[in-house]
């Protein structure tokens, strides 16, 4: 699959390396080419490229910059670049603030989510939610020993979503479909729940399961 990745911090870089492991044709979106010289060296096989290019590249977008630039990013990509496609959104609506007691601050509320923020001004993308709820580490295969961990995605698009599922499949996952872009709004702060170990007790070895 054709794969554009909008985002040149770890996370674009190790779902773009993982992309590629996985045989997907990728192009990296960025606004500072420099940053991602280290990755283009490894990943010889992927291309750096704008945001825009990269988007008009993926039959797959991958959002992966910081959560309060998401908007701005996307409209440097452009929404007709985006048109129609699934845009798997990995990004959280942190704020840039020190955590308290180990949680993270949003600016969104509960009843509020970034994706839907996402969907209302970019109408035709097919926003997907995945990757939000887990640290860059174990993106990719990851092995615990718990077994396979549980990716939770929501979006308004059913084709989008099996899309996403597939790719969840090749990464290691299983996936748990939450439903329309409205279950971001529970998706999402699961970052914050994620972290917390990490930054009270320096454990960040974990992922979610959905036991049944
Ligand atoms: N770190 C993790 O383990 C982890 C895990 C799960 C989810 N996430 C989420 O994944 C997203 C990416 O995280 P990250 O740690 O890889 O990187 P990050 O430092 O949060 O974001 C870096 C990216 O944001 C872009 N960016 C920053 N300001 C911008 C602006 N004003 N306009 C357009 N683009 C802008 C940068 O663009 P340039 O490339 O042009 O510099 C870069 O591509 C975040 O939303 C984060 O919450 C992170």
């Amino acid at each position: 699959m054709r794969v554009g990745i909008l985002g040149s911090g770890v996370v674009g870089q190790v779902l773009g390396a993982g992309f590629l492991k996985h045989g997907h044709n990728v192009v990296m979106g960025t606004r500072s080419p420099d940053k991602l010289a280290e990755w283009a060296a490894k990943n010889p096989q992927g291309r750096v490229a704008s945001f825009a290019e990269a988007a008009q590249h993926g039959e797959l977008v991958v959002l992966a910059v910081k959560g309060v630039a998401a908007a701005d990013a996307l409209r440097e990509a452009g929404a007709a670049h985006l048109a129609g496609k699934p845009v798997m959104d990995a990004t959280n609506p942190i704020i840039e603030q020190p955590p308290v007691n180990g949680v993270l601050s949003f600016f969104t509320g509960i009843n509020d989510s970034s994706m839907e923020r996402l969907q209302r001004e970019f109408t035709e993308a097919k926003f997907v939610k995945a990757f939000s709820c887990v640290g860059n580490a174990w993106m990719v295969n990851p092995q615990f020993k718990g077994g396979k961990p549980t990716m939770f995605i929501c979006g308004n698009d059913e084709a989008a979503k099996r899309v996403v599922t597939g790719i969840l499949d090749q990464f290691g996952w299983e996936t748990s479909d939450m439903g329309k872009v409205e279950a971001a709004r529970a998706i999402e702060p699961l970052c914050m729940l994620w972290c917390i170990p990490g930054f009270l007790r320096n454990e960040w070895h974990h992922a979610f399961k959905l036991l049944t």
